[in-house]
């Protein structure tokens, strides 16, 4: 409760908004999403559509700068692209000095950001369109051999050199995957569901991390910077991490002998802190569309595969019961894009704990084009405003009369 009395002396009407629920930040031109209706479009383009034809470098292009590429555009930049898949060797050095089993997204934001050391210039904020594409391009090129990197640390195993013959996920799934001596053929079937995943991760308007992106950016911090915070952002368990949440929830569940309604009990019992991962959404109040195409792309992923998940019926059967029950209908909360995701990510084989690397990966033209936006919309540093609610003005005690 806000104490008027204590609010003496401070000037001024300031809005109150805590989480900025209803507070617009910006004005954008990249992602439209309705929530009451479960629109999700990327420049205008369907998510539906871009999802089923598009691949993820050509929604990343769409988003960056505006339009689908042309066939020489998309040459070019995917051409640019593996030219800087290499990274320093010297990063190798920063890499070994985190101990194994460090959580690969603190590895991955360390490692963004150390390209602030790497590349200087990103530092100047008065750089021009050239210099800043640049950056762009080293941002998508690296990340998923960081990406990479990161879980071959926590493995403890002998990092993989990108091969610039093979398409973004491909390249990425054989860093990741591939052992010394021994070959490793990527499947066709793995290679495209990861694509159409990062395609559904790829923007959401102003979420968590993006604000992040964009109010990091707005004191003209390097971008690199601006990204590493993004990645911290997302790593929260109510943000990108659920992905990691649910998947763990699940397998709780599972383990507990899969009564699912005991845990939909425990979910809607306010005087447990439990939560059901994977459902709600702060914007959308009908279904998130994501999630739609990624509970169909988790049947055809998982039939493909051969895959017989015992975990994909808990999660169907948690759905079926959450949506038939007066609290979640009440409240609108039905499962969003990552309760889903993680199943899929699962039947690639994917450890639990780079799910949230994954989402980061897809996320990553999303971060690029808001940073952007905001840089040449010439937005002001962000700086919200506060209601003081402590002590007025006291007089100082000295420490040997304070008893
Ligand atoms: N399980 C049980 N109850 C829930 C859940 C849930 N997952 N989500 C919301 N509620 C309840 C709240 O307790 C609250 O109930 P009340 O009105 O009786 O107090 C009501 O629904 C509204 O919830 P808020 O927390 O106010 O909604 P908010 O918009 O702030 O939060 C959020 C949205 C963080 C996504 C929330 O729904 C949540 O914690 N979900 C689980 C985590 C999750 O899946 N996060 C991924 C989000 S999508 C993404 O980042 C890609």
């Amino acid at each position: 409760a806000i104490d008027i009395a204590k609010l003496r002396g401070q000037s001024g009407l300031i809005t109150i908004d805590p989480g900025f629920k209803n507070t617009g930040s910006t004005t954008s031109s990249i992602t439209f999403l309705d929530g009451e209706q479960g629109i999700l479009r990327y420049r205008g383009y369907r998510i539906e559509d871009l999802a089923e034809k598009s691949s993820f470098l050509e929604v990343a292009y769409l988003l960056i700068y505006g339009h689908l590429p042309t066939q020489s555009e998309y040459q070019k930049f995917t051409r640019e692209i593996t030219t800087h898949t290499l990274v320093h060797e010297d990063i190798k050095k920063i890499l070994d000095g985190f101990p194994s089993n460090s959580h690969p997204m603190g590895v991955l934001s360390s490692l963004i950001c150390s390209l602030t050391a790497f590349y200087p210039e990103s530092l100047d904020p008065t750089r021009n369109e050239d210099a800043v594409n640049l950056s762009i391009i080293r941002l998508l090129a690296k990340m998923p051999t960081f990406a990479a990197w990161a879980y071959k640390n926590e493995v403890g195993h002998p990092v993989n050199y990108p091969d610039n013959s093979l398409d973004y996920c491909s390249n990425f799934l054989k860093m990741m995957f591939a052992l010394p001596a021994e070959g490793y053929d990527v499947d066709p079937v793995v290679a495209k569901a990861l694509d159409q995943l990062l395609i559904l991760h790829a923007d959401h308007e102003q979420n968590c991390s993006t604000s992040t992106v964009r109010i990091v950016g707005s004191s003209q911090a390097s971008i690199y910077a601006s990204i590493s915070a993004g990645i911290n952002a997302l790593w929260g368990p109510l943000h990108g991490g659920a992905n990691q949440a649910v998947i763990e929830m699940l397998e709780a569940i599972k383990a507990d002998g899969g009564d699912t309604k005991k845990f939909l009990n425990k979910a809607k019992d306010k005087e447990d802190p439990f939560r059901l991962m994977g459902f709600g959404h702060r914007v959308y109040k009908n279904f998130d569309p994501r999630a739609k195409i990624i509970k169909k792309a988790a049947d055809d992923v998982l039939a493909k595969l051969g895959v017989d998940d015992p975990v994909l019926d808990i999660a169907k059967e948690l759905e079926h019961a959450a949506l038939n029950d007066q609290y979640f209908v009440d409240r609108k909360l039905y499962p969003n894009v990552d309760f889903y995701s993680g199943i899929i990510y699962r039947a690639l084989g994917i450890p639990t704990d780079m799910f949230t690397v994954l989402f980061a990966m897809g996320r990553l033209p999303g971060w690029i084009a808001q940073w952007k936006e905001m840089r040449e919309n010439g937005e002001p540093i962000g700086r919200p405003r506060q209601i003081y609610t402590g002590e007025t003005e006291r007089d100082y005690v000295s420490m040997n009369k304070r008893g």
